[in-house]
């Protein structure tokens, strides 16, 4: 039985990583941190992760950046791993991340869906075979709501096509500004906001005659929460260090 603590328990994510834990038997939801919330469930919710008065085996954080560093020192103290899906990390912070996953074992990613995951690696594959030759844009659609553009999940999958290219390409975000072709080495990077769309991401090959489209839609934010819980029950046993789906894909 896996112990699980969920901060930022009474946000959008914290509930659907509650209910995702109750439709288990291998793990238990035993506390919540949040500093803006209170309990809704059989378990306590406290301020911060200081007050916590039970170990858990592992703490999944859907919060905010703020939360970061008692997050952390609570996990370096204790030797708690973490699950940290928080999106809108400073490069400071991202620093501090990765030397914390020095001493305990850290998940992180910007996408949780196990989906976008194994899209990334069927773009790897298709950046090798027909990188060079064929056009890469990346298309990424959101509700109305979200902030960022392009999505941390669309620079994820640019930087993962990228990685598999013999030629680097650079990624160009705005085409309305300059009025000339477009080169071989670039990544367009387009966003679309608009309604409840909860995340789709789509790469497309284009080349002469025919277009190669690889394409990934949540329809639901629980999608989310139940990569999260896998994430948790794979970190559990792991030795000091940084994780992300790759690894817990090539554990499947
Ligand atoms: N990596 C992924 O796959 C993924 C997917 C969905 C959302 N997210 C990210 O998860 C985060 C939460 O998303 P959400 O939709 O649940 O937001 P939300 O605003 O509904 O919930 C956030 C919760 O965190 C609490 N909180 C804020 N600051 C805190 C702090 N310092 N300490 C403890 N609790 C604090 C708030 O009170 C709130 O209840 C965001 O950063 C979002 O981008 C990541």
């Amino acid at each position: 039985m896996t112990k699980i603590v969920i901060c930022g328990a009474c946000g959008k994510m914290g509930r659907f990583i509650n209910d995702v834990i109750k439709g288990r038997d291998d793990c238990e939801a035993i506390a919540g941190i949040d500093k803006f919330g209170e309990a809704y469930d059989s378990f306590p919710v406290v301020k911060s992760a200081a007050e916590l008065t039970e170990k858990p085996d592992v703490i999944i954080d859907f919060s905010h950046p703020s939360a970061l560093d008692e997050l952390l020192t609570y996990a370096l103290t204790n030797g708690v791993p973490l699950v940290l899906a928080t999106t809108g990390y400073s490069e400071e912070e991202l620093s501090k991340i990765n030397k914390a996953a020095e001493q305990v074992p850290v998940f992180f990613t910007f996408n949780m869906t196990l989906g976008i995951n194994l899209l990334a690696e069927l773009a790897m594959k298709a950046a090798k075979v027909l990188g060079g030759q064929y056009d890469i844009e990346i298309i990424e659609k959101h509700h109305n709501q979200k902030l960022d553009a392009p999505s941390g999940t669309a620079i994820m999958l640019a930087d993962a096509v990228n990685s598999a290219l013999d030629t680097k390409c650079e990624y160009v975000y705005d085409r309305h500004s300059v009025r000339a072709k477009r080169t071989k080495n670039e990544i367009g990077m387009h966003s679309i906001r608009g309604g409840t769309i909860v995340g789709e991401h789509e790469i497309l090959f284009a080349g002469r005659d025919e277009v190669i489209s690889l394409k990934h839609e949540a329809h639901s934010k629980q999608v989310f929460a139940v990569g999260a819980v896998n994430a948790a029950v794979f970190l559990r046993s792991k030795q000091a260090g940084l994780y992300n789906m790759s690894d817990l894909l090539a554990e499947i």
